[in-house]
C-alpha cells in the first residue's frame, strides 16, 4: 500500500486516503476522499473551495479521476461545485462519457443530488481585488501552490489517481489546464503504473506528460527515471521552460514511486506503512 500526492497540502489529504486503504478500502475511494479533503479547505488557494478566481473574479474548477482498469471521468470549467473530483467520478461511473464541462457538468451534478455552492471566499475575493489594481499575471508556480494530484495503491495492488485544481490564479475566463485532461494531468494503466502532473498546465498538455511517464515505465524506466525523462523531454521541447514550474509524480505497479520537477521547491507527500512524510523532489535545474 502506498499513496503519493503533490505539495504540502498533500500530507493531510494522504492521511485521509491512508485511513481508507489501511482498512482494505479501494485506491479509488482513497484518492477521491483524499483530494476531497483538500478541495474543502479554504486555506488552499489553488484547489476547490477557496481557490483563487480567474481574471473576471469567477472560480472555475477542473478535476479528473482514473482507475486501475482505464476507466476515467473528468470535469472542467465548473463554477459552482465544491467537490469536482466526486463529480468526475460520477461522470466515470454513471455516464457513457469521459468529460463534462461548464454548465452541463453543473446540471449533471444537480441530477445527481449535488448542490451548487458559491466558491469564492471573502479572502479570495479580497486577493482578487488587490490583483485587479495592478493586473500583473503571476506565472505559476514558484511558491507552494498548485494542483493536488494523488496516486495510490491499495492492499489488493490496484492503482487509482485523482487530480483537482482551481487552476492558475487570474487566468483568462474559460481557460482549462492539464488537470482534467486524461493523459496530461493524470494517467493510470493498471498493467504499468500511474503518473500525474502539477504546475503550468499548458506545458504539460503540450507533451501529454502523465501518459508519457507511464509509457516510459512501460518501456522499462523506473518511476523516478520516468519522471526525470519527462522533465527533460519538456525542457527539450519548450525553450521557455526556465520561466515556470512543472512537477511530476509516478507510481508503478510494484509500489515504487518517483517525483521530479523542473525547478527547486516542488514537494510531495508520501504515505507508506512506515508513516507519512513530506519530501523535497529532485529537480532539473535552478533558473
Ligand atoms: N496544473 C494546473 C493548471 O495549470 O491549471
Amino acid at each position: 500500500m502506498i499513496a503519493i500526492s503533490t505539495w504540502n497540502f498533500g500530507l493531510p489529504a494522504n492521511k485521509v486516503a491512508w485511513e481508507i486503504i489501511a482498512q482494505n478500502g479501494t485506491a479509488l475511494d482513497a484518492v477521491e476522499h483524499g483530494v476531497r479533503h483538500c478541495e474543502a479547505d479554504p486555506e488552499v488557494r489553488s484547489v476547490g473551495y477557496g481557490g483563487l478566481p480567474d481574471k473576471s473574479g469567477i472560480v472555475t474548477l477542473d478535476a479528473c479521476i482514473m482507475d486501475h482498469y482505464g476507466n476515467c471521468g473528468s470535469v472542467a470549467y465548473v463554477k459552482d461545485i465544491k467537490h469536482p473530483i466526486t463529480l468526475a467520478r460520477r461522470v466515470m461511473e454513471r455516464t457513457n462519457h469521459v468529460m463534462l464541462v461548464g454548465e452541463g457538468a453543473s446540471q449533471f451534478a444537480e441530477s445527481q443530488g449535488i448542490n451548487r455552492e458559491f466558491l469564492l471566499t471573502d479572502d479570495a475575493r479580497t486577493r482578487w481585488k488587490q490583483w485587479k489594481k495592478k493586473q500583473e499575471f503571476s506565472e505559476i508556480n514558484w511558491e507552494n501552490h498548485d494542483t493536488i494530484c494523488m496516486l495510490a495503491m491499495d492492499s489488493t495492488g490496484l492503482l487509482a489517481g485523482a487530480s483537482t485544481t482551481s487552476g492558475i490564479a487570474w487566468k483568462m475566463h474559460g481557460r482549462v489546464g492539464d488537470s482534467p485532461i486524461i493523459g496530461a494531468g493524470l494517467y493510470v494503466d493498471g498493467s504499468v503504473g500511474a503518473a500525474a502532473a502539477t504546475g503550468r498546465g499548458e506545458s504539460v498538455m503540450k507533451m501529454c506528460g502523465s501518459f508519457l511517464i507511464v509509457e516510459y515505465m512501460r518501456n522499462g524506466a523506473t518511476a523516478q527515471q520516468a519522471c526525470i525523462m519527462a522533465a527533460k523531454r519538456l525542457a527539450q521541447q519548450q525553450k521557455d521552460w526556465s520561466e515556470y514550474q512543472v512537477g511530476f509524480i509516478a507510481l508503478d505497479i510494484h509500489g515504487n514511486y518517483g517525483a521530479f520537477s523542473l525547478k527547486d521547491g516542488f514537494q510531495y507527500a508520501l504515505s507508506t506503512p512506515e508513516g507519512h512524510k513530506l519530501c523535497d523532489a529532485q529537480y532539473l535545474e535552478t533558473p
